[in-house]
């Protein structure tokens, strides 16, 4: 699958996430303590956007109605049958590539 370059490990601040369009598909990419996590963006729930969601170690929670997800497979917390894609990330020289 191919990789794609998002940006830099100091674009998205520790503890915060931020959204990208890839190949048509919005990906939320995690910063969790200078560790890269990439899942799905839109909320299963309305669509909320995770990438705007409030980080908590490996728990994102969605800014419309707090629904929450394991930012490292995607699972959602509120509901075990619900999960969101998750994405293969490589750092190198500070760069982020996430696999789509
Ligand atoms: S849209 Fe995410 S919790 Fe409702």
């Amino acid at each position: 699958m191919p990789e794609h370059i998002v940006g830099k490990t100091s674009d998205i601040d520790e503890g915060t996430g931020k959204t990208f369009t890839i190949e048509g598909q919005t990906i939320a990419v995690f910063n969790k303590s200078g560790e890269i996590f990439a899942i799905e963006d839109t909320c299963k729930h309305k669509g909320g956007s995770l990438g705007e969601g409030e980080l908590d170690g490996d728990t994102i929670t969605c800014p419309l109605h707090g629904w929450q997800y394991n930012i490292t497979n995607g699972e959602c917390l509120m509901n075990p049958q619900v999960k969101m894609k998750n994405f293969s990330v490589k750092v190198e020289n500070g760069e982020i590539s996430v696999e789509v």
